[in-house]
């Protein structure tokens, strides 16, 4: 993979606020061209806020976001060009899969010509080639994942937010996902920014791990996954990270007791 040291997302002194109430404290990140990151943070602490702004979905309260130097929500900003798996699917069920995919192209500068080769030629890296014609609905949620990170993908993105893609899913069906997703990851050198409450999710797919705090987030920290490439999701070595990291962010969680 080709990656070079160039900054595609910088987030300067970032705070969000809904009403009185703070959801994001302080968050500062950059992220280098190609590489995967990912966010960590327990239930509620403000990843999902953190994914809209990235996405030119939400204004922030406070601070900056740049896409490949630009300014996001400046007052000449342009829509940033992103792709974003949400937490839910989010399929339009009325539009089967290729009028979903469709309607991305549409509000693209990819002309008319091109579009049933961009849609065949991802919806053959995702392996749903055959589901091309069906509704959202009919397919299983493994499925429908799929067809939802095809559509991230579909116009060569500067960066891909997932927002804990694969969760609820089934382990069996996460891990092959997880794993297509790190083949996509390395043949296209797309940068991917992954939010996920999975420690050892994050252990296996990200260059680099950032912590935020219990809300409202702030940034706690960030690690270098110390494990070469390729991984298996059952090394010890995975387990060993893991459980380092369970220690460090016990304390900063606060994990609730039930
Ligand atoms: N539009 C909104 N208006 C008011 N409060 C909001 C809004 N969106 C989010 N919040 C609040 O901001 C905080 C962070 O929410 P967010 O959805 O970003 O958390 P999260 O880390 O993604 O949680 P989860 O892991 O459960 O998906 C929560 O307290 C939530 O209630
Ligand atoms: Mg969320």
């Amino acid at each position: 993979m080709n990656k070079s040291s160039d900054i595609v997302l910088e987030v300067k002194d970032l705070g969000v606020s809904f009403e009185d109430q703070e959801a994001i404290g302080k968050i500062d990140l950059s992220v280098a061209r190609g590489e995967f990151i990912a966010i960590l943070g327990p239930s509620g602490c403000g990843k999902s806020t953190l994914l809209n702004v990235l996405s030119g979905l939400l204004p922030p309260t406070r601070g900056t976001v740049s896409v490949e130097g630009r300014r996001m929500y400046g007052p000449e900003s342009e829509a940033p060009h992103v792709g974003y798996v949400f937490q839910e699917h989010r399929l339009l069920p009325w539009r089967s899969v290729k009028k979903n995919l469709e309607l991305v192209l549409a509000a693209s500068s990819v002309s008319r010509q091109l579009w049933d080769d961009k849609i065949n030629d991802i919806l053959e890296i995702l392996h749903i080639s055959r589901y091309k014609d069906s509704w959202p609905l009919r397919l299983s949620g493994g499925e429908r994942q799929r067809v939802s990170i095809a559509r991230a993908l579909l116009v060569e993105p500067s960066y891909v937010m997932m927002d804990e893609p694969f969760s609820t899913l089934d382990e069996l069906t996460a891990r092959t996902l997880r794993q297509e997703l790190i083949d996509i990851w390395q043949r296209t050198g797309a940068t991917i920014v992954f939010v996920t409450h999975s420690i050892r999710e994050a252990t296996f797919l990200a260059d680099r791990i950032i912590f935020l705090t219990r809300g409202p987030a702030n940034v706690d920290d960030s690690y270098s996954v110390p494990i070469g490439r390729p991984r298996d999701y059952e090394d010890p070595r995975i387990g060993q990270v893991e459980a380092e990291i369970v220690k460090r962010v016990l304390g900063v969680w606060e994990l609730e007791k039930t």
